[in-house]
């Protein structure tokens, strides 16, 4: 199969922890010049660029707030600057807060589209001026959550349904660019945003795990390998799809 990835460059959103770590350090394997964004996770995104570079990958971190609008100039700046390309934008970056609709307050409601609907806006905006007349890749990271929410998870649900109705709207807009929009959306997965929640170990976790066919949680892995297929050439023909990866939970 050829993925045909080798020398493309590729920024990662969120890619200090979790999902967005895997799917840079399988992107960088796969011989993708790879940009790891975060936010505050200073450490965390040099200790994923360290592990990328040791393997013989090429890769840097790059703070940038997805919610505004100068740092993320500042990213495709800093990242075509030092790479002289890019080609895949993985729109990874996203928070969830689970609890009953009393306690959303106007503070959660907005924190969740911001970071989970505008950052992407704003990544996809800047993305366009700099991808090469020959076409590029975006990639939304959803949440099997958009088709499937669950009680205490109205305002993320909606956060991740707007974001695949924006992927098939920005895969119809931009196919005449030869620009591919897809959705991955992983079902419950093994990061650092899912230990914080503190469900690991408890009834809450045998509940997703009972949830899941497959029989265990996903690894940040499991999504990465989608992600990597998604982008490259194997995958040319298909845009504006939402595939989930979630070992079967609907
Ligand atoms: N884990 C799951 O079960 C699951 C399931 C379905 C979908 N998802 C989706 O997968 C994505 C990753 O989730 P995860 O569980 O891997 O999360 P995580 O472990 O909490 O990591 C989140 C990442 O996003 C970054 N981030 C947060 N706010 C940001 C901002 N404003 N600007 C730039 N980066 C920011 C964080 O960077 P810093 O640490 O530097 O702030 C971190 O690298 C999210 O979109 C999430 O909704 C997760």
């Amino acid at each position: 199969m050829n993925l045909n990835l080798n020398g493309k460059v590729a920024i990662v959103t969120g890619a200090s922890k979790g999902i967005g770590a895997g799917i840079a350090k399988q992107l960088a394997k796969e011989g993708v010049k790879v940009v790891v964004n975060y936010a505050s996770g200073e450490s965390d995104a040099d200790k994923v660029v360290g592990e990328i570079l040791s393997e013989g990958g090429i890769a840097l971190a790059i703070k940038a707030d997805v919610t505004s609008a100068s740092d993320v100039k500042r990213l495709f700046e800093k990242a075509h600057g030092t790479f002289g390309r890019i080609d895949i934008l993985v729109n990874n970056a996203g928070i969830f807060k689970f609890g009953p609709i009393e306690s959303v307050t106007e503070d959660v409601f907005k924190n969740q589209f911001n970071i989970n609907v505008w950052g992407p806006v704003l990544t996809t905006q800047e993305a366009l001026k700099y991808f090469p007349a020959t076409g590029g890749n975006i990639v939304n990271i959803s949440s099997s959550a958009s088709q499937n929410p669950t009680a205490n998870g109205s305002i993320y649900a909606a956060t991740k349904a707007a974001l695949d109705a924006m992927t098939v709207a920005l895969s119809r807009e931009l196919a005449i660019r030869n620009i591919r929009v897809n959705t991955i959306a992983p079902g419950p997965t093994v990061t650092e945003g899912v230990k914080e929640m503190g469900v690991l170990g408890t009834d809450a976790e045998q509940y997703m795990i009972n949830a899941t066919p497959m029989g265990r949680l996903g690894q940040p892995d499991d999504i990465a390998s989608v992600v990597v297929f998604i982008v490259s050439d194997a995958a040319g023909w298909v845009t504006g799809d939402r595939i989930k990866a979630s070992g079967g939970l609907q």
